[in-house]
């Protein structure tokens, strides 16, 4: 039990810290209650010695307390007037009894209360770090794993800190009590039976141990549960299409196979402990017999003492018993915040010491020789890039050329690794990232909406934003048709992900988000590239509206769309290849004119198999 405290719990316990007067307050009552029941012991004596036994009867003598080894004249305490014993019990047992009852009560409550707000506090801390994680947490840890930690591994927390804490205290403030009893009932008796206490607390600690890795492991296993659970109700239109319903049971079922046989790994060490235990309460009672016949023949005791001793032995082993269960629980408590605990430990997204506020901008974003790997492979290699106010920059490139991760450096979702990008002239590490997020705009392939309406969506990151700003940008993102079509208009609570819109029209929102947050700089990134030809072309008119007056950086894979641009540039290998205007791209014949080659002769052939689907068997296709 020395690791009873093992710093993991200690941690635990800090969040119950800031209550701490509550948590006094608790104790005190429990320490009460304990007081109350100790009181209720000492009423069994004169139970079975006058009430029971009216033989002995003397109106005089009330209360033979075990702890002096003598009768009590209750005439010292009581009015004269008081005779009776059993109205004396009796009415004693009504008061204690009410005093203990309301006490336990009024202290678990608070206990339990103060555990709920600690472990509330506990999950709200998760939530903010992991919230604030960089990038790239988000990529290396599974979503299911992270849901898991903050709803399923918390919970388990909380069962240990709300429910055991209170019980612990109860247990810690009722053995002592039930311990000066029997030691001033018989001091040898008790000692005696001491003896066998090690064999009691040596299962449970070595039992704990194996309870806390356990649980660690059954509850990753949760979280993969959880992880299989988000993708396939996020992603149930991909199973039923792929028809993969049985094989996701399947997997399903396997990872709860997993899970039982984790827990079960656990739940039988737990519940071995208290059988376990109790094995020894045979050999103690027989001694204890033997033992106790004696002293009675030789009448240091009378039966009446000798039941309450044991009454008493069986009442102070239940403290010892269930400090095990709750040690164990800690035990399981700590098992299963190791994961929470790691992600508490994690470094934020972090604004540099004196980091100032990005002033507006006005004149330029320059990258100076930047380059960036994630791990060990170099992904950019010596970027050099200038983009004046206004300017519209295009980057082309085959799949995995970089593009993506040379936009993502700009609003600094990945820190460079060398060189350094500029807005103005300012380095973007030494500005907040609040105040350089909040020039940029970023529309991507996928624009997640949340589970709200669309009008919170659109206003997705201000407060207060004025009705006709609203319907004016949803109308520049030619939303607005579609948004009045839907059943409560702006209302339309809009499913997670955006699931009852098509493409075209959740890019469309994000198009209007963007046009509201109204920022200087704009990224869009394949905004396009997965819309039918009619989507795009609306998408494409709304971005048009978007870009007016922005600096815009835009990947696109239809170059149809970057044609305009002031400055195309061409990566390749995590370095910029080529760069100048679609003319001049075209003139020097690289690999701008061969993509573009490839996809306007692409485009000959995709044109007439979509005028006539049945085309596209004929050999027409040279694929
Ligand atoms: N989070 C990441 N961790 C590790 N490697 C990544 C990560 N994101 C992208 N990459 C790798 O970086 C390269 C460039 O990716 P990306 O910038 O997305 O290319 P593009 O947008 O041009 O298709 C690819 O090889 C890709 O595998
Ligand atoms: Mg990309």
């Amino acid at each position: 039990m020395a690791d009873l405290l093992s710093p993991p719990l200690k941690r635990l316990l800090g969040y119950v810290r800031p209550y701490g007067a509550g948590m006094v307050a608790g104790v005190v009552l429990l320490a009460i209650m304990a007081a109350g029941e100790g009181a209720v012991i000492l009423l069994i004596a004169p139970i079975f010695g006058r009430v029971l036994n009216p033989a002995s009867a003397d109106s005089n003598v009330l209360l033979e307390v075990p702890l002096l080894h003598r009768p009590v004249y209750l005439n010292h305490f009581f009015p004269h007037s008081i005779h009776n014993v059993w109205t004396v019990v009796a009415l004693s047992l009504l008061v204690l009894f009410a005093v203990k009852s309301f006490s336990e009560f009024a202290g678990t409550s608070v206990i339990q209360y103060i555990g709920h707000r600690a472990i509330t506090d506990l999950r709200n801390a998760v939530y903010k770090k992991i919230i604030r994680q960089p990038i790239g947490f988000f990529q290396h840890h599974s979503a299911g794993r992270v849901y898991s930690a903050v709803i399923n591994d918390v919970e388990r927390a909380r069962l240990a800190i709300s429910e055991y804490l209170a019980e612990l205290f109860r247990q810690v403030f009722l053995f002592p009590v039930f311990l000066a009893i029997l030691l001033t009932i018989d001091w040898r008796m008790t000692l005696a039976c001491a003896v066998f206490l090690p064999m009691i607390v040596w299962p449970i600690g070595k039992l704990g141990r194996h309870i806390r890795k356990s649980v660690e492991s059954s509850q990753t296993r949760l979280g993969e549960l959880t992880q299989i659970l988000q993708e396939t109700v996020g992603g149930n239109r991909i199973v039923k299409a792929f028809g993969m319903e049985d094989f996701e049971i399947a997997k399903f079922r396997t990872a709860s196979q997993r899970l039982l046989r984790e827990t079960m790994r656990w739940v039988r060490a737990q519940v071995v402990t208290s059988p376990l235990m109790d094995m020894l309460q045979p050999v103690v009672i027989s001694l204890l017999l033997l033992y106790a016949r004696d002293r009675i023949r030789l009448q240091f005791m009378t039966v009446p003492m000798f039941i309450t001793f044991v009454y008493t032995l069986f009442k102070a082993y239940e403290p010892i018993k269930r400090t095990g269960a709750v040690y164990q629980q800690f035990q399981q408590a700590q098992g299963a915040t190791a994961q929470v605990f790691a992600y508490l430990d994690l470094q934020e997204e972090q604004d540099l010491a004196g980091a100032s506020t990005l002033a507006p901008f006005s004149r330029e974003i320059t990258f100076d020789n930047v380059s960036f790997s994630y791990d060990a492979a170099p992904i950019l290699r010596g970027i050099d890039l200038h983009a004046a106010e206004g300017e519209v920059i295009a980057l082309v490139g085959s799949s995995g050329a970089g593009k993506t991760t040379l936009v993502n450096l700009l609003p600094r979702m990945y820190e460079v690794s060398a060189g350094a990008i500029r807005i103005d002239g300012v380095d973007v590490r030494s500005v907040t990232l609040r105040s350089l997020r909040a020039q940029i705009s970023m529309v991507t392939q996928e624009n997640i909406l949340f589970h709200d309406t669309v009008w919170n969506n659109i206003c997705y990151g201000l407060a207060n934003v004025p009705k006709e700003k609203v319907t004016a940008a949803a109308q520049a993102a030619l939303a607005e048709d579609f948004i009045l079509a839907l059943p409560n208009g702006y209302n339309t609570v809009i499913g997670e992900r955006g699931t009852r819109l098509s493409g075209g029209q959740r890019q469309r929102i994000a198009i209007a988000r963007a046009i509201l947050k109204d920022s200087p700089i704009l990224v869009l990134d394949e905004a396009t590239s997965e819309l039918d030809a009619e989507s795009e072309l609306y998408v494409q008119k709304a971005l048009a509206n978007l870009m007016v007056g922005r600096t815009t950086f835009v990947i696109a894979h239809r170059l149809a769309t970057i044609r305009r641009a002031d400055k195309i540039l061409v990566l390749e290998d995590g370095q910029i290849r080529e760069s100048g205007t679609h003319t001049e791209l075209i003139a020097r014949g690289g690999t701008y004119a061969r993509l573009h080659d490839l996809q306007f002769a692409d485009d000959d052939m995709l044109a007439p198999a979509q005028a006539a689907p049945a085309n596209l068997e004929s050999p027409q296709n040279p694929s």
